[in-house]
């Protein structure tokens, strides 16, 4: 048991409490006391422009929750993960991603062993791997090129990979498609093959233990289906199957090639894991070099935060903004809204990252949390979800604090009359966040002659709070920079929180109960211990599937 005070009982945490209950100032106010917030209140890392001037805080909030992220030594935690010390307490693990973007003559240790060469010898393998596939060098059983590659894995082995594919889209090889499957429901599969030719289909099942029930079903389902079509022949897996893991013993059980098998190592979590050998169908989409330049992004901001002053600290600062709203504000999520198409992914890829990471309710030494951890995150692109849900982050009742990301300009071969829409994209960036935070008094509805009985329907109470974070491109680069950003704010709340960001023993009841109740589904076979609601529905499921 530690004897650090709990978080609530730190005079950096009562601090906060007590500056808060002074109330808040309208960002009406603030910018009108203090014209030039728009200007300090940027923090720059890479090509990110991350504008937090629209936040209820003052100077006096920033150096409050500084005093906080000093207390529980944030940083003192960022340097032990740098140094590869074994901060995922309760696996017993170091947690290195930062190794995985890491310079080729860079040093980084793990129980004594420098990990950096096998990092870029496996890196190498993968470079060589995806340009003969992306040449047309690599065949298939029959000799036909590769023409399809689908990824079989799921959570931090598929959203990775989708997302970052999705991105990056403009930059892939137009003539190879890339099919995502993740879903144990058999449509997933289904609608993913339906349409490929199996002799020029190429799967790449990534399961960092290859145990997952889902994954290693899908790739089982997608073995019979690559046998039935090229004729029975066992000896076609090793053209059509490599594998992503850490667990060569399961691979090779599963009949793949181990010189199939591109390896990754147990100090990569999961969900930290799409820089790795698991990003190798991004790899084959987009190439090697522009593989490479997006490490070089993460390394970028990796960098910075760990020798940015704790006042430019863009990851820290965005942490620290997310525990005064979640901590001290009552909000209950977080909105992560990217104006690009592009980056129809992203959010779901940080719903894993974020909630995986600090979901959690139990300190790094086992003592319950006596406060609000990890936040719901959800958010899809502008513009779209401005005609679905802002309504309630304008007018409802919730504290929503909210990302808004944008790029100056468009990607992609775009025509010069869709390119032009891009303005109009962004206009609405601009007007949304403004709206959000200066919103629109009584008055203000009034001066524009609408009837007294609808003024306070008109009307917006604005401070809502948002960070606008802008690029001049969506670049391989700019999207390593964006996801290390997260990576590390989500580290920093947890460092505050004190809990063990780096583990998920909340997913583990789940699959052995479904473990538990498959043989009555599928057999009928008694279940004992199960409880009377799920027995009443099982019962019920075995009716409607016998009628
Ligand atoms: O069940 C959660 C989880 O363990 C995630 O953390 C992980 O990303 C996912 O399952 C997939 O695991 P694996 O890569 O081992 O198949």
């Amino acid at each position: 048991m530690s004897d650090s005070p709990l978080l609530t009982r730190r005079p950096e945490w009562t601090a906060l409490e007590d500056h808060r209950a002074e109330g808040l100032t309208p960002l009406r106010e603030l910018f009108a006391d203090d014209p030039g917030r728009a200007e300090r209140y940027v923090v720059r890392v890479g090509d990110l422009r991350i504008d937090y001037s629209k936040h209820l805080i003052t100077d006096e909030t920033l150096a409050l929750l500084q005093e906080l992220a000093a207390a529980t030594d944030v940083f003192g935690l960022r340097d032990a993960m740098f140094r590869g010390e074994k901060i995922n307490l309760t696996e017993d693990r170091a947690v290195l991603h930062t190794a995985l973007r890491a310079a080729r003559d860079a040093v980084v240790e793990v129980d004594g062993d420098n990990v950096v060469p096998q990092v870029h010898a496996v890196l190498d393998k993968m470079s060589d791997f995806a340009d003969r596939v992306r040449s047309g060098e690599w065949t298939g059983h029959t000799g036909k090129r590769i023409r399809n590659v689908v990824n079989i894995g799921i959570g931090g082995s598929d959203l990775g990979p989708a997302m970052a594919y999705e991105v990056l889209r403009p930059y892939t090889a137009r003539d190879l498609t890339f099919r995502f499957v993740s879903n144990v429901d058999g449509a997933d599969l289904h609608e993913a093959t339906r349409d490929l030719d199996p002799a020029e289909t190429l799967f790449i099942v990534a399961s960092k233990t290859f145990t997952t029930i889902e994954t290693i079903t899908n790739a089982t389902s997608a073995r019979s289906w690559l046998l039935e079509g090229l004729g029975g022949d066992d000896k076609a897996v090793a053209k059509h199957f490599v594998a992503l893991s850490t667990n060569a013993g399961k691979v090779t059980e599963f009949g793949i090639d181990p010189d199939n098998m591109f390896e990754f190592w147990d100090w990569v979590g999961g969900r930290y894991s799409y820089d790795s050998a698991i990003g190798l169908s991004l790899m084959i989409a987009i190439g090697p070099d522009r593989f490479r330049e997006m490490l070089d992004g993460f390394r970028i901001v990796d960098e910075h935060f760990r020798t940015a002053p704790a006042e430019a600290n863009a990851p820290l600062l965005l942490g620290l903004l997310g525990i005064w709203y979640g901590n001290f504000l009552g909000a209950q999520s977080h909105a992560v809204l990217p104006y690009s198409h592009y980056l129809s992914k992203f959010t779901a890829y940080l719903q894993q990252l974020d909630m995986e990471s600090n979901g959690k309710s139990v300190q790094r030494d086992g003592r319950p949390v006596d406060w609000q951890t990890g936040p719901v995150v959800w958010g899809t692109p502008g513009t779209n979800g401005q005609h679905a849900y802002y309504q309630l982050i304008h007018q409802g009742t919730k504290v929503i604090p909210a990302d808004f990301i944008g790029f100056a300009r468009p990607v992609g071969e775009l025509s010069d009359e869709l390119k032009a829409q891009h303005d109009l994209l962004m206009a609405n960036f601009f007007a949304q966040t403004q709206a959000l935070a200066f919103g629109k008094t009584p008055d203000e509805v009034r001066a524009e002659g609408v009837p007294e009985e609808l003024v306070v329907h008109k009307t917006f109470k604005g401070n809502h709070p948002t960070t606008t974070i802008l690029a001049r491109e969506l670049t391989p680069s700019v999207l390593g920079q964006l996801i290390a950003l997260y990576e590390h704010k989500v580290f920093v709340q947890g460092a505050v929180w004190n809990i063990d960001s780096f583990d998920q023993w909340g997913v583990e009841l789940g699959k052995v109960l479904a473990k538990r109740v498959e043989p009555a589904l599928t057999e009928g076979a008694d279940v004992p211990g199960l409880d009377p609601s799920t027995a009443a529905l099982v019962a019920a499921y075995r009716e409607l599937k016998e009628v």
